[in-house]
């Protein structure tokens, strides 16, 4: 198997990422009546993930509130609050995942609230490259927030949250992870119907957990994981060029596929699985939209 990895601003990746909403509403709503609302709390940088979130919506699946759950670094949060987007300069935290001053999906989103004007949302767009700020008034503002509530997390309410779900449930979460914890605590959303998305794995941030948990509580680094860290560091220093870009790629891929022909044919039925399962959430998520009108 190849793995390979897509950062959030690569569709391909929201459009998988649509599953996880499908698929935890229908685990929360199992056995209740259909139409149940559920709130989702999302640990969000580039607005990739939540992104998603609203989509599954846009799709009908009855999605609440979709909770921007931020750390310090809360460009998205004060959008929210405020109608304001301004851009400020992206601070160092134990989240560093959502380490952004700007967030690349957000753009995305205010396609819709612009009614899907691409002259406003040039208007928009244009404002905030030249000065880094744009607003919206409030009616708008009024309307985000129909679909979006947020919450920015410290650094100790981030630690707080990892420490306590640690103590009371034996849960152990990521530092972004406990973003949303902390955001579902202090929005009071109700635990029945509330999903809190995970991002990953809590092993990767050990600057956090040796903060969050005494030492004798750390659980070990998984052993793959600790198999990563001795392997040597490649990079390859680029000019920022796209075609220069482009070339480095056509030829990373040539290398891939003439050494590992069998490999290759894996890794392109693994592509069509994903591309099967996001088209199955897709269609469920129409069925599901036409069953419930
Ligand atoms: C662990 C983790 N959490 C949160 C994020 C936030 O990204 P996004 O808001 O685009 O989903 C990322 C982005 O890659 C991530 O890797």
């Amino acid at each position: 198997m190849k793995l390979g990895a897509i950062n959030s601003i690569n569709w391909a990746r929201v459009l998988a990422q649509i599953t996880y909403y499908f698929y935890s509403w229908f685990r929360v709503t199992d056995g209740v009546d259909a139409g149940e609302v559920v709130d989702f709390c999302v640990p969000t940088g580039n607005f990739g993930d939540i992104l998603a979130g609203y989509y599954a919506k846009q799709m009908g699946l009855p999605i609440g509130r979709l909770v921007v759950c931020t750390n310090q670094n809360d460009v998205l949060h004060r959008f929210f609050q405020t109608g304001v987007y301004k851009k400020s300069p992206a601070i160092l935290t134990i989240a560093p995942s959502m380490d952004i001053s700007v967030s690349s999906n957000f753009e995305r989103y205010l396609f819709y609230l612009a009614e899907e004007s691409t002259n406003e949302l040039r208007r928009w767009m244009d404002r905030f490259e030249t000065t880094e700020e744009m607003w919206i008034d409030q009616n708008l503002l009024h309307r985000a927030r129909n679909d979006f509530i947020s919450n920015a997390a410290t650094k100790s309410e981030i630690i707080e949250a990892m420490k306590s779900l640690y103590l009371e449930e034996k849960y152990l979460v990521c530092p972004h992870t406990a973003t949303a914890v902390v955001a579902a605590r202090k929005l009071k959303l109700s635990p029945r119907n509330t999903v809190v998305l995970a991002t990953a794995h809590p092993a990767k941030f050990e600057e956090a957990l040796a903060l969050a948990l005494p030492l004798e509580r750390i659980p070990c680094r998984p052993l793959q994981l600790g198999e990563l860290f001795s392997l040597p560091t490649r990079k390859v220093l680029l000019p920022t060029l796209l075609s220069e870009v482009q070339s480095f790629i056509r030829k990373s891929n040539c290398s891939v596929d003439t050494n590992t022909s069998e490999d290759s044919s894996s890794t392109s039925s693994n592509a069509y699985f994903l591309i099967a399962g996001t088209f199955a959430a897709v269609l469920s998520g129409y069925l599901l939209h036409k069953f419930l009108k």
